[in-house]
């Protein structure tokens, strides 16, 4: 039996209105579209939702949209769409080091890595986990810095009573294949309170205002079949994310003995889009359980700044961040995901660990 990293759900909800959508509809932008928008905005509690071709999208535009053009701080331990958005809207990241308890960015980092020039902090809330907001928003306040939530791994995740994404300026979702939800194939999701960010975004996603163009801007629009399939996914997010921390309490229950990994908090906010331990010998567990066909992710195996392009915005070591890469190992976890299965992959970690 093959066991992978993720596994996306499609239900005849979403073929049935896939296929209604490219049978009446346009095949770029179109009633889907908005719908979706409105009811992603009502879902996440913001005033304002804005459709987009992909998470990265979202992201420069998003910048674009507050005109950022000095530095931004971010994790170095995230996917590197975070840090070349930076770069893509005419900014530079600067990176501040995660918590070695939560891989999360860390607010004392960031308010290190504050200088003259940070404009922006972009927190990611890695692997679904949200960041503490409170902290950073009051650094933001304190300091008069623009947030932009990366909220691609974290949809329906929520903070002190409120969804990630309607807590900074801007919210930026990905709904990439793997993702907790997603719109099969690429889109993205920017979310806000701000009616004229929320203006400038639906400009720049369409050649800044195509014939009429007020910016450069980006063809970034979403597909009308996407957004009809993303409608469907939305109702069911919900539900998923609960089976979601049922997985991880799960494996928290057969794996909480074993000394030689480090398994990530147990904590209701978390929507565990990846279930990421740091594990002894990491490398050979991955190979061995390859060998079972049990197929583990590595999220991210080098922090970014370790990465050629993003090299020289390195200012000091991160080393919470390199540790993390040197060791984590992301475990099967999608919402079909059974228990058999699940008790399957821990059998086999402790039998790779001699235990
Ligand atoms: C943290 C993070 N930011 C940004 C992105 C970019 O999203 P996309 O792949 O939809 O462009 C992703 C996912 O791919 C991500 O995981």
């Amino acid at each position: 039996m093959v066991i992978p990293t993720s596994m996306p759900v499609v239900d005849e909800e979403m073929e049935k209105e896939m296929l209604r959508a490219l049978r009446e509809e346009f095949f770029v932008g179109g009633k889907s579209v908005e719908k979706f928008e409105e009811e992603f905005a009502e879902y996440i509690g913001t005033d304002y939702a804005v459709a987009v071709s992909s998470g990265t999208d979202a992201l420069v535009i998003a910048l674009r949209c507050l005109g950022i053009k000095s530095k931004v701080i971010t994790t170095p331990m995230t996917f590197v769409a975070t840090a070349e958005s930076i770069v893509l809207a005419g900014a530079k990241p600067k990176f501040a080091d995660i918590e070695a308890s939560t891989w999360n960015i860390s607010s004392e980092e960031i308010e290190k890595a504050i200088d003259k020039d940070v404009e922006t902090i972009m927190p990611v809330h890695l692997y679904g986990l949200p960041c503490e907001m409170k902290e950073i928003m009051d650094i933001a306040e304190d300091k008069g810095l623009h947030v932009i939530e990366d909220c691609a791994q974290a949809h329906g995740a929520e903070y002190k009573g409120r969804k990630v994404g309607s807590i900074g300026e801007i919210g930026c979702f990905s709904f990439y294949s793997t993702k907790n939800m997603t719109v099969a194939g690429n889109g993205g999701m920017i979310t806000t309170n701000d009616k004229k960010v929320a203006e400038v975004a639906k400009l720049l996603r369409e050649h800044g205002g195509s014939n009429f163009a007020e910016y450069i801007g980006y063809n970034a629009r979403m597909n009308t079949v996407n957004a009809a399939f993303g409608r469907v996914q939305l109702k069911r997010v919900d539900e998923w994310n609960m089976k979601r921390r049922r997985i991880a309490k799960l494996y928290h229950e057969y794996l909480k003995n074993l000394e030689k990994i480090k398994l990530p908090a147990l904590d209701e906010r978390h929507v565990y889009h990846l279930f990421v331990i740091e594990a002894e010998n990491r490398n050979k567990l991955r190979e061995y359980l390859r060998s079972k066909e049990i197929f583990c992710g590595i999220h991210y195996p080098v922090a970014i700044h370790k990465l050629k392009p993003y090299e020289k915005y390195a200012e000091r070591e991160y080393p919470n961040a390199e540790h993390h890469a040197e060791t984590c190992l992301s475990l099967p976890i999608y919402p079909t995901l059974k228990e058999e299965e699940l008790k399957m992959v821990c059998n086999e970690i402790k039998a790779f660990y001699g235990e």
